[in-house]
């Protein structure tokens, strides 16, 4: 989604929002632009549609335009084609106003009517063009106060919205706004900067200043503001940053994504041992204590994509531990559902980026009913993270590949060790059990980096299916989820058409659409529920499917069956999941490379979807 970055300081700011956006354009985008102020107080706006190397050459690297003080902005479009008039940042008719904005102005078109008859005019298709018109108007109604302007136009815009402003007439300050899209404010040693998020300007500083909804921020080379909605001082303290600037470069991969695949078993541990100490878990620090534990009967498990598939594998690990009733939902349909929670219940919402719109509703939507919130999250001080009322951070470090792997990997991790804390604290394991799932937890980093071992076989077997139209995954149980999993992540980056079936599910439907060749990749990796998928993998072999399969070899006929067998290492069942799903992630790495696409920003998808 899109993405905004802001500057003012002793550097010639160009140069630094150009690498600013460079930075933001794993969020997804399809234009881009910068708006820079010289010494002269002359506002320059440089903007393109395409990729940022069309806006770096225009611009010279940024040379061309000469100034400390600037706005940029990535687009992903909503309103309005991906377009040079439509991409941001957009001026004012009167030219007093330049502004960059992520998120969507819902009543865009009223205040646009609005705006028309009082004499503006638009050139773009845009919402943010009718946010550029809203302040200019109510810039010129409140006697130029650039302050009142803004709490004006946020009162009356329905939506979301991160807003980057630069006022004609006061130069060398950035002002920021926000309500419900992310934007942070980053103080430098030589400046102020503000962003969509930490990783864009990681470079430049790691102390970072989070703005509330509906609060406003004023940068200047010597300082940082904030104000309410009624204009009144708030003070705030900056965090500092853990992650490393250097963690987001690709180093000597080709790829984000390959890098990310083979970090997992870092993460992983890393993960694990925040959250193991002495050999037991420790959740306190989310405030999910023992006793806390005792009382909850219910729970939901919330989330979107990969995060929502996370989710799945929570339900059944924490089903198979505890016998307590869980409940998963896409976050985009949680929150327009008429639930009503029980005050026994927990809602654990799952989020890599923690800003995602929908799942970030939903913890809202569940914090209205008064049941404790739990939130998965990777990014520090994320809007999710702040809100939920205990927050356990997986140790992934910036992902950067839209299609994420280490994230969803640090996920399973936590939610392992939720499940094993649960069933613990509820006496539905022994301290023997625990012990042992603990001492198989150290082990699994290990397991998953022979895992990736399978990287030479995948890359043939990936050059094999690469011209395939359609692929099919099918699992039984927590497999199942690993097949969703799966399949999306072929999907989202090779563009082959993936489906994932509960085994059993098959039959009912899907597999009229079996035919010699087609690609079914068949996982089996629980003891108890092997022979009956293997019995559905045997129906589509017998109607003409080439079948991979992924086993921890816990069924001797499985090679038999399949045409390519993929093994993973033997683990404890429960701990499946992180493997099985290693060579999934590998094969669609590979089959995208083999196709030539783009794998670390694939058309059409942002890895931050930040608007509904
Ligand atoms: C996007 C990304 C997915 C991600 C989903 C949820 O669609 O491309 O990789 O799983 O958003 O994102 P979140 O940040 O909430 O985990």
């Amino acid at each position: 989604m899109c993405g905004i970055i802001g500057y003012v300081g002793d550097r010639q700011a160009a140069p630094l929002l150009l690498e600013g956006l460079d930075k933001l354009q794993y969020r997804g985008y399809d234009s881009a632009g910068i708006a820079v102020r010289d010494d002269q107080k002359q506002i320059s706006v440089v903007k393109t549609s395409g990729k940022l190397e069309v806006l770096v050459a225009k611009t010279d690297s940024g040379r061309t335009i000469r100034g400390r003080c600037g706005i940029g902005h990535t687009r992903w479009a909503t309103h309005g084609e991906p377009s040079g008039v439509n991409s941001h940042p957009h001026v004012s008719c009167d030219g007093k106003v330049v502004v960059v904005h992520n998120g969507i102005i819902e009543n865009y078109a009223e205040q646009k009517e609005k705006l028309k008859q009082r004499g503006f005019t638009f050139v773009s298709a845009t919402d943010t063009e009718v946010a550029a018109n809203m302040l200019a108007y109510y810039y010129r109604k409140n006697g130029n106060d650039p302050q009142k302007a803004i709490a004006a136009t946020m009162l009356r815009i329905k939506g979301s919205f991160a807003f980057g402003i630069m006022f004609e007439d006061y130069p060398d300050i950035v002002f920021a706004a926000r309500n419900d899209s992310p934007l942070v404010v980053g103080d430098a040693n030589d400046g102020y900067l503000i962003a969509s998020d930490t990783h864009a300007i990681l470079a430049y500083t790691k102390k970072i200043y989070y703005l509330n909804n509906m609060e406003l921020a004023m940068i200047t080379r010597d300082g940082v503001s904030f104000l309410n909605i009624d204009l009144e001082p708030v003070s705030k303290v900056p965090s500092e940053i853990a992650w490393d600037s250097n963690s987001s470069d690709k180093g000597e991969y080709d790829h984000y994504m390959i890098k990310e695949i083979e970090e997992q078993p870092k993460v992983v541990q890393q993960t694990l041992e925040r959250y193991i100490q002495n050999g037991k878990i420790d959740l306190g620090i989310s405030q999910l204590n023992d006793s806390h534990i005792k009382g909850i009967n219910r729970i939901y498990i919330l989330g979107c994509g990969s995060a929502y598939h996370a989710a799945q594998i929570a339900k059944y690990q924490i089903e198979n531990l505890t016998s307590m009733s869980v409940e998963t939902e896409i976050a985009s349909e949680f929150r327009y559902r008429n639930i009503r929670l029980e005050p026994s219940s927990m809602v654990i919402v799952i989020s890599q980026s923690g800003e995602t719109a929908d799942t970030l509703a939903a913890l809202r939507r569940a914090k209205e009913s008064g049941v404790f919130s739990l939130a998965i999250v990777n990014v520090q001080g994320s809007a999710i993270a702040r809100e939920a009322d205990g927050v356990l951070y997986t140790c992934a470090g910036p992902e950067i590949s839209v299609a994420t792997t280490k994230a969803y990997s640090a996920q399973l991790a936590v939610i392992y060790l939720i499940a094993i804390q649960l069933a613990y604290v509820k006496n539905m394991i022994s301290e023997q059990k625990y012990k042992s799932y603990i001492g198989e937890l150290s082990e699994l980093p290990e397991r998953i980096r022979e895992c990736i071992k399978c990287s030479e076989k995948i890359k043939d077997l990936a050059v094999a299916i690469s011209g395939s139209h359609h692929a099919f995954y099918i699992g039984r149980g927590v497999d199942c989820a690993v097949a969703m999993e799966g399949s999306l992540k072929l999907k989202e980056i090779s563009y082959i058409h993936s489906e994932a079936y509960a085994a059993g599910e098959l039959k009912h439907g899907t597999i009229s659409l079996i035919e010699n060749g087609s690609v079914v990749i068949g996982i089996i990796t629980q003891r108890r529920l092997a022979e009956k998928t293997l019995s559905n993998i045997q129906e589509v072999k017998s109607r003409g499917a080439y079948v991979i399969g992924i086993s921890n070899n816990c069924l001797e006929q499985m090679s038999e069956v399949a045409d390519v067998m993929v093994s993973i290492p033997s683990t404890d069942d429960f701990f499946a999941p992180s493997l099985a799903i290693i060579p999934l992630q590998l094969l669609a790495y590979y089959v995208c490379v083999a196709k030539g696409m783009d794998v670390d920003k694939p058309r059409n998808l942002a890895k931050s979807v930040t608007v509904e």
